[in-house]
């Protein structure tokens, strides 16, 4: 678990500090990540003190409805938001070295060959006019010497790897001639080439039908379990998190609201916020023959409620809610920010 966490006493007025020790060095630890968007009415915060860290070959899910800041975390870990309008403070340390201080030529060799991140839609990523085979080829010439038959024959098997029949022929296609389930196949290819040690991959099957989410949600597991390549997996469709990953980090409004181990967390949710997105699954919850919506919607940067965000929504709201809430450790590895969560019993979505 990560993030900066107030360990949970009655009462406690003590200040919050570094997650408990893990042991071993996590992969990518970010800590207070913040981000702004200069507009013209002034700063406009968009997401606040986003702390968790990723152990190597981890697979957490970053969950929550849409608007509440996953895309735009993802895309401030790697510095992909424009330069003249997105303000980002905070640590993102990744393998002990802060990618916010990294000039960008060094920013250049970090994205693509240790972390890679994939898209809802492949096609914006993809060329049309070069082949399948050329662009992986060159997502990996760009970090690694190698001459083009070398890169083909990498392409080649990269395409094998991600479960492409016939992948020689279909190195020399363009993207218009593959169907969207191999397109994502094939960003998938190339995100891997250089055996990144972190893939972020960004709702990479709500584009999907569903037969199809299901093999790339599959496939992005088996990958990660064979290369140890820790994942990202950002999505609303916490069944696919159920499915993928190990821990879940919960995103509401901008903030971490929850991060717990998925195990857990499906059974026993700590905040009412996530314990809210587990009812209203249909997959998850129907056996409990339960299915509940969240009244109301997720508020607007530009319209951001003080105290509690989740207040206006919640049905365990009590005086004291009004107040900022922090991140309070619940168990090992389980920390919810609200200050009610130790006394709520919430249903989860697996009894
Ligand atoms: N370039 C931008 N300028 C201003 N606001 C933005 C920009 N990009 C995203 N936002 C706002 O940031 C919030 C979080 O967006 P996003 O990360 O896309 O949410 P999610 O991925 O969880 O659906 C939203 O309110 C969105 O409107
Ligand atoms: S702090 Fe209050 S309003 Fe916020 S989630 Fe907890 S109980 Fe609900
Ligand atoms: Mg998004």
């Amino acid at each position: 678990m990560t993030g900066l966490v107030e360990p949970y006493t009655p009462r406690s007025s003590s200040p919050p500090h570094a997650r408990p020790a893990t042991g071993a060095q996590p992969l990518l630890d970010v800590r207070n990540l913040s981000l702004s968007f200069t507009t013209a009415q002034g700063a406009l915060p968009v997401t606040r003190n986003v702390s968790f860290s990723i152990a190597p070959g981890e697979r957490v899910g970053l969950v929550g409805e849409s608007g509440c800041g996953k895309t735009v975390t993802g895309l401030s870990l790697l510095r992909l938001l424009p330069t003249h309008s997105a303000r980002i403070q905070g640590d993102v340390l990744f393998d002990g070295t802060d990618l916010l201080k990294l000039s960008p030529r060094r920013m250049r060799a970090v994205r693509g060959r240790d972390i890679a991140m994939i898209f809802q839609e492949p096609m914006s990523a993809l060329d049309p006019v070069f082949t399948v085979g050329d662009q992986i080829s060159e997502a990996y010439r760009i970090h690694f010497p190698a001459s083009k038959a070398e890169g083909r024959e990498r392409a080649i098997a990269a395409l094998r790897e991600v479960g492409i029949p016939a992948p020689e022929r279909r190195c020399d296609e363009y993207p218009h001639q593959l169907s969207g389930g191999m397109r994502q196949r094939v960003m998938i290819a190339m995100a891997l080439i250089c055996k990144p040690k972190l893939l972020i991959a960004d709702e990479p099957t709500t584009a999907l039908d569903v037969t199809v989410q299901a093999q790339i949600t599959d496939l992005l597991r088996s990958l990660s379990e064979r290369t140890g390549t820790a994942l990202i997996f950002i999505t609303h469709d916490l069944g696919v998190v159920a499915e993928t990953c190990t821990r879940m980090i919960t995103m509401y409004a901008g903030e971490v609201v929850e991060d717990a181990p998925v195990d857990d967390v499906l059974t026993r949710p700590r905040h009412p916020y996530t314990s809210g997105l587990l009812r209203s699954l249909p997959g998850l919850s129907k056996r409990r023959g339960v299915l509940s919506s969240i009244p109301g919607r997720v508020p607007s940067p530009q319209a951001m409620p003080g105290g509690c965000r989740f207040r206006s929504r919640c049905a365990h709201a009590a005086p004291g809610c009004e107040q900022e809430q922090r991140m309070i450790a619940l168990a090992q590895d389980h920390a919810a920010r609200c200050w009610r969560a130790p006394e709520l019993e919430l249903p989860g979505a697996v009894n």
